[in-house]
């Protein structure tokens, strides 16, 4: 296939409903940004757009939740989101947003052509409805247990457990989002995209890349949980898919249609219409045409997704496009998959997560810091993991050990050997210590193995395998380092000082092609190498200029240049950064289960019915002890306590070995409901129940009498 004239990249956009966290930079923007940044590099023409999804159930939710409106929602997140991506050297050509009237007006345009195409289904159906909020519950409106992975707070969408794409009648248990009620059917009606239509060619374009007998893009390239999701809807056959919905907040269906009234544009409809108004956007403020990067064939659209996100950019986007007619199809669509917690998945609702905003705040001038661990265990085709310690030591182990140390020592000795003037370097020279024994020079085959180096960091980026890329990066700066160590010029300076003038401008040579390639992976530390060097910064082509330079055998820093004062690149994270960011996660993600229990989840704290004082009455609690305990064989969470009454002993059997080691509960003054029917767990018969404190975490605290209280005494 001809390699493309151009490159139109998205990033998903973000839903405007809270604050970024690390696992949306590893879902879908900073690979995306790395390969924008190497495709410049390359002199290649290429647009990166990306905006806040500020429509769908997401932000009104929140808004409700917050008692603002929706507009205040998207306003706060669509500034946060800018100002956070731009600090992290997000390099979007555009960041556009969903509320922008051009948005509103494309997304209008598009869905007018369909329907004036016959492309939608007119359906009425029935579908539940809250008569409490007087509201249907489409999408995140609606919440139960997924029929796939039997996570019981699955979306009406999509469960984001397992990442299935749900509609609200496969939950199972379903139940209104805004008041909690058990909703009823009623009968709708609404546009559908027949996706069961287009089946037959979407099949044939993901499985073989050909639309219409034209071979489009070979499926070979594409990752293999991506194809893999796309097989398994494909094999299950696709349903129709209703592409509006009765909601106050979205893009009005075009009012000109019968029945549009009060009817809005599908969230999933109109955010991925969101890459073309944003292209138009920026054609708009740079005087261009954004037609021949969303409508020319010789354009590589590739989108950048988390694979929660799989299904609506493979399928249902690409459906809509080649149902209007004007539109290529992407090319690909590397999705990452998701990144881990420190053992947990990420969670905004438990607050498990690094706030991308946080961390640039607490770790100021650490953005490529956080870049290079997050592109070193980037999920690129199963779940990762971040964990603080790992950081730590990727941070000291590689980037202050390995890259700022190599780059350091030659910066230092070139200054202390030639006052950090680029030394003359004689091509007929042998260097006395060569590693090669061929006839050509010594310094031509190490240019030469830098320039294999670079290629196969180059065609690493090329098939998405951006980690690949980094660790080819990385080698680089360790071969330098081996170099150095090889021919230890800081010995031989007096004897050889002309072998050592080679072996500096070779090293210095290392160094400015790594300035080059570090730019789409650490730009700031490019910029700042860049000023040490007395370059100016990594600009559009440069990768190409120097590959083009090394294979001609010329230098890509020149003899004499003088260089700047250099300082360390990187520095070391000592163990109290990383401790404190440990504690933060852990009291943060407390307090938040805390707090969500009691307020957010359940106004009432979770109250349940009232009960009479009768009933009340019936209960026996009595202030008691445990005497002795142990595991209950064959079940991991169960104890069988002796616990002492005072007037006599019994066994209860309480599912609290997970919490407490049975040596500690020796002595410990409990209250016991001392009248509850007797049952057998696990071949035990257990008499009584031990009240405990439960917080939202799952925390476990005894209830006790204060003191030296007695045994047996009734709790009222
Ligand atoms: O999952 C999400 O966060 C969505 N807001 C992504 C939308 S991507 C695109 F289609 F706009
Ligand atoms: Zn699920």
């Amino acid at each position: 296939m001809q390699p493309p004239k151009r490159y139109l990249v998205t990033s998903a956009l973000p839903y405007a409903n809270g604050p970024l966290h690390i696992g949306h930079l590893a879902g879908a923007y900073l690979s995306a940004d790395i390969y924008v940044r190497f495709l410049r590099l390359q002199g290649k023409d290429v647009v990166f757009v990306c905006g806040s999804d500020e429509h769908g159930a997401a932000i009104t939710i929140k808004a409700k939740k917050e008692g603002i409106t929706p507009k205040e929602v998207v306003d706060k997140y669509h500034s946060l989101f800018e100002d956070t991506f731009k600090k992290i050297g997000m390099s979007f050509d555009i960041y556009h947003r969903t509320s922008a009237e051009l948005h509103h007006q494309t997304s209008q345009e598009i869905f007018r052509t369909l329907n004036d195409k016959g492309e939608f289904e007119l359906k009425t159906s029935e579908q539940y409805y809250d008569e409490e909020a007087d509201q249907f519950l489409a999408d995140r409106y609606i919440t139960g247990t997924c029929p796939n992975c039997s996570h019981e707070e699955a979306y009406g969408d999509q469960c984001e457990n397992c990442g299935t794409t749900l509609s609200p009648t496969e939950l199972i248990d379903p139940k209104s989002t805004i008041t909690g009620a058990k909703p009823i059917l009623k009968e709708t009606s609404h546009w559908y995209l027949p996706l069961d239509k287009y089946e037959a060619w979407l099949k044939e374009w993901v499985e073989n890349g050909v639309v219409d007998g034209t071979s489009l893009h070979d499926p070979a390239d594409w990752k293999n949980h991506v194809l893999g999701q796309c097989k398994s809807w494909l094999d299950n056959g696709l349903q129709g898919r209703a592409m509006t919905r009765d909601l106050d907040w979205g893009i009005d269906v075009p009012q000109e249609l019968e029945g549009a009234e009060g009817k809005k544009l599908y969230v999933w409809m109109d955010a991925p219409i969101g890459y073309i108004s944003a292209t138009k956007q920026w054609a708009i403020d740079n005087d261009k045409d954004w037609k021949p990067y969303w409508q020319d064939k010789e354009t590589a659209l590739i989108h950048f997704i988390g694979k929660d996100n799989i299904v609506f950019h493979c399928l249902i986007f690409p459906a809509i496009l080649k149902a209007h007619g004007d539109y290529i199809l992407p090319v690909n669509v590397p999705a990452n998959q998701f990144l881990n917690l420190e053992g947990k998945k990420i969670s905004t609702s438990k607050n498990w997560a690094i706030w991308v905003h946080e961390y640039l705040e607490e770790m100021p001038g650490m953005e490529d810091e956080l870049r290079y661990f997050m592109m070193k265990s980037m999920p690129e085709s199963r779940d990762s993991e971040f964990t603080w310690k790992a950081f730590q030591e990727a941070n000291n182990n590689e980037l202050v050990n390995n890259l700022a140390n190599f780059i350091n020592r030659v910066l230092v000795l070139t200054k202390k050997y030639y006052d950090s003037v680029v030394p003359e370097f004689h091509e007929d020279e042998v260097l006395a210590s060569a590693q090669n024994s061929s006839d050509e020079s010594y310094h031509d085959s190490e240019l030469l193995g830098l320039f294999d180096k670079l290629d196969e960091m180059r065609s690493f980026i090329h098939k998405f395998e951006f980690r690949a890329a980094l660790k080819c990066m990385m080698e680089i700066s360790a071969l330098g380092n081996q170099f150095l160590q090889f021919n230890e010029p800081w010995k031989t300076i007096k004897d050889d000082p002309e072998n050592v003038q080679a072996v500096m401008n070779l090293a210095l040579q290392y160094v400015t092609a790594l300035s080059v390639v570090m730019k789409p992976f650490l730009p700031f530390t490019s910029d700042k190498l860049r000023n040490m060097l007395n370059l100016p910064e990594v600009g559009d082509g440069a990768y190409l200029n120097m590959m083009n330079d090394l294979a001609e055998g010329s230098l890509i820093l020149e003899q004499g240049h003088k260089l700047n004062e250099s300082a360390h690149l990187f520095s070391r994270i000592d163990d109290s950064v990383i401790q404190k960011q440990l504690d933060k996660l852990q009291a943060t993600a407390t307090v938040t289960e805390e707090t969500k229990s009691a307020t957010e989840e359940n106004s009432n704290g979770g109250l349940k019915s009232t009960i009479s004082y009768d009933d009340f009455q019936k209960l026996d609690i009595r202030t008691a002890k445990i005497l002795e305990a142990k595991k209950v064989e064959g079940a991991d969470k169960l104890l069988e306590l002796t616990v002492d009454l005072g007037f006599e002993k019994r066994t209860v059997v309480s599912g609290i070995a997970k919490q407490f080691a049975p040596d500690n509960l020796k002595g410990k003054k409990i209250l016991l409901l001392a009248n509850l029917a007797p049952r057998k767990i696990r071949g035990v018969e257990s008499n009584g129940m031990i009240l405990l404190a439960e917080d939202g975490s799952g925390n476990l605290s005894f209830v006790q009498p204060e003191g030296e209280f007695g045994n047996g005494f009734e709790v009222r």
